[in-house]
């Protein structure tokens, strides 16, 4: 004997399954609205107000005008403070359980706590200070270790193909 289900409780399963796509829908557009795919942590509050640009813009575009200062300043000489990485670094120091601020060693590091979940890699802090600089006690393992320009012109030349 074939069961069938009643129309009623079909067409209330129906319905769920609408629903269901809607919430999810509705979901996944407000993450897409809070970072580009990924699925954002809680990054620990930067210092001060505001940061350099709207927070929603440093969100989805910082690799890019991060990428940008980097050429303009290595190929040009251009030096523009509004995104300069040690600014970063400065207002996004985190501190660990010592007190001092965390390097990018460490999952806490402002700059990680996305990346983890992006599966995002950077070798930004193989040259630059992952921490404050005036942190006396860091010494010198996280001192940029001042390749010349030209390791990085080469670098550049690389990354680019
Ligand atoms: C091979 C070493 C090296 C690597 C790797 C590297 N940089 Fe740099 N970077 C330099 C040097 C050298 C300068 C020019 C000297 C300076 O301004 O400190 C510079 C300058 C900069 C500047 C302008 C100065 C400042 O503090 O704002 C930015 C921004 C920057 N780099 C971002 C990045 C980012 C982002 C990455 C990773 C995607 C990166 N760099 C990777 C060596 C490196
Ligand atoms: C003057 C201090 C300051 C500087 C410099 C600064 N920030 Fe910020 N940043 C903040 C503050 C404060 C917030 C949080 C603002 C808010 O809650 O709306 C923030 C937020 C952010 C966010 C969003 C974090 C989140 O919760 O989703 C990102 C990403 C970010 N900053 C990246 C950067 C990068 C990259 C640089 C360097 C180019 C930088 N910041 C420079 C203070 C700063
Ligand atoms: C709010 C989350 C968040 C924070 C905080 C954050 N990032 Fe990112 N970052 C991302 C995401 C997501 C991507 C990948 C974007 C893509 O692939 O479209 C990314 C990509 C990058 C890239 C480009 C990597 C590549 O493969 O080209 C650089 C460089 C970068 N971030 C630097 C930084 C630095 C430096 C900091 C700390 C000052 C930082 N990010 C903090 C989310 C974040």
């Amino acid at each position: 004997m074939r069961q069938r289900l009643s129309p009623v409780l079909t067409l209330a399963l129906l319905l769920a399954a609408v629903l269901a796509i809607a919430v999810a829908g509705g979901i996944s557009d407000a993450e897409a609205g809070q970072s580009s795919r990924v699925s954002v942590p809680a990054p620990a509050k930067g210092k001060g107000d505001s940061c350099v640009a709207e927070t929603e813009f440093m969100r989805r575009y910082h690799m890019t005008v991060l990428n940008h200062q980097r050429d303009d300043t290595v190929h040009d000489g251009i030096r523009t403070r509004q995104f300069s990485l040690k600014g970063c670094i400065a207002c996004h120091a985190v501190e660990g359980a010592d007190a001092r601020p965390v390097t990018y060693e460490s999952p806490q590091h402002f700059c990680r706590t996305c990346h983890e979940y992006a599966a995002v890699q950077i070798d930004c802090f193989q040259c630059h200070a992952s921490r404050p600089e005036d942190d006396k006690a860091a010494g010198n393992a996280t001192e940029p270790n001042h390749r010349s320009v030209r390791s990085l012109a080469e670098y550049l030349e690389r990354a680019q193909q």
